[in-house]
């Protein structure tokens, strides 16, 4: 259940909740691709370092270790020793960006495992049943994150596919949810809103979801080579017209000014994977912009990545031993800086809340884009 706590301008504050939890929004998923964050981060830091979700990829469990194992173990919840929500994205754009081989049919995909290059079937239905499989909260949709840029027709042509297949999703994850057995069977689903830059498209397919009896609504297609500008404005052109009274997710984005540019248009799930995979390059965020660990300008510095950042490695460890441990290749070198960028990241989210509480968010929104710089 969702409730729209309180609204400053289109920006939404909310919280949904869930048989895991409730969920504060705006809120960051933490990315734990295959059941676990890169960079050597546990649950238990997690719960440190204020993640409130984590995403888990279907099409990764199922070709390694396979979720009919992991079904076996209880699901992902106890698999990974996590007991807060988990959102599972359906496959539909790892199959795209990772797969081999790939064969789109109206029934589904046909692909080749970026693995060992084994044959693979997966249509809406097979992804539900993975999710359902895992036990996750939110499953996704399994749609076709169409490349871009893609011409008119052929974009289209996906999304109508997409549309129907979203229709097979809601039928089967419906049969999942009333069958014995099932992980867990008040598993919620997200459709995803696509088309590219083509704001008609976007709009047409809009209507068409907020008409469906969904727990959320996402818009996937969106930071995948188009301008900031262009995603803004498709923003601008999509979100006011989903629901405002169910969560509104904006897949796989992005920088912390793409997420308060977001905020600010009425969006309030993200995830990404930029804090944990620049982390791990000794790329880390502050409020001062972004700096890079290894360079020499940090060798005989003593001071922590951000004075007064309440992190676990802030709190312990000077910019000079991090810029050593990354420079020796030790592995605690890239641990300690992604469990800096994923508290950034959700000390933002949670800064984000507190400011449209108080009814100011747009003071929060231009201090922060002014002192991190709107590259960041
Ligand atoms: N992650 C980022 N973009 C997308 C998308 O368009 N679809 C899905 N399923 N996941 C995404
Ligand atoms: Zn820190």
């Amino acid at each position: 259940m969702y409730t729209l706590l309180k609204t400053d301008g289109k920006a939404k504050r909310g919280r949904l909740e869930t048989v895991h939890g409730t969920i504060e929004t705006p809120v960051f998923m933490n990315v734990g691709t295959a059941a676990a964050i890169k960079g050597a981060v546990s649950t238990e830091d997690l719960k440190v370092i204020g993640c409130q979700v984590q995403l888990t990829n279907t099409y990764h469990m199922h070709v390694r270790t396979g979720d009919r194992i992991v079904k076996q173990l209880g699901g992902l919840h106890r698999f990974m020793n996590w007991d807060r929500p988990i959102l599972t994205d359906s496959g539909g754009f790892q199959v795209f960006s990772l797969a081999e081989l790939r064969k789109i049919k109206e029934e589904g995909v046909y692909f080749a495992s970026h693995l060992d290059g084994s044959k693979i079937f997966m249509g809406p239905e097979e992804s539900m049943q993975i999710q359902s499989n895992l036990g996750s909260t939110i499953a996704m949709a399994f749609d076709e994150c169409p490349p871009h840029p893609a011409t008119k027709e052929y974009m289209q042509a996906s999304v109508d596919r997409t549309t129907r297949w979203l229709d097979r999703c809601r039928v089967e994850l419906d049969r999942l949810n009333g069958l014995e057995g099932t992980v867990n069977p008040r598993q919620m689903l997200f459709g995803i809103n696509q088309g590219g830059t083509y704001e008609d498209i976007r709009i047409q397919h809009a209507k068409t979801l907020r008409d469906m009896d969904l727990d959320g609504y996402a818009l996937g297609g969106l930071a995948v080579g188009e301008s900031h500008e262009e995603m803004y404005r498709i923003l601008d052109a999509t979100v006011p017209l989903l629901p405002q009274d169910k969560p509104t997710y904006l897949m796989g984005v992005g920088t912390p000014a793409n997420i308060l540019e977001a905020v600010d248009r009425g969006v309030d799930f993200f995830d990404c994977v930029y804090p944990s995979r620049n982390g791990r390059h000794g790329h880390v965020y502050t409020n001062h912009g972004k700096m890079n660990m290894l360079n020499k300008q940090y060798e005989l510095d003593e001071q922590p990545i951000e004075p007064g950042c309440g992190c676990p490695t802030c709190t312990h460890y000077s910019r000079a031993y991090i810029r050593h441990l990354l420079k020796a290749r030790e592995m605690l070198g890239m641990r300690l800086c992604v469990l800096h960028n994923l508290y950034f990241y959700n000390r933002m989210m949670e800064e984000i809340r507190n400011a449209i509480d108080a009814g100011e968010f747009q003071a929060y929104k231009k201090e922060k884009l002014a002192s991190m710089g709107r590259s960041n």
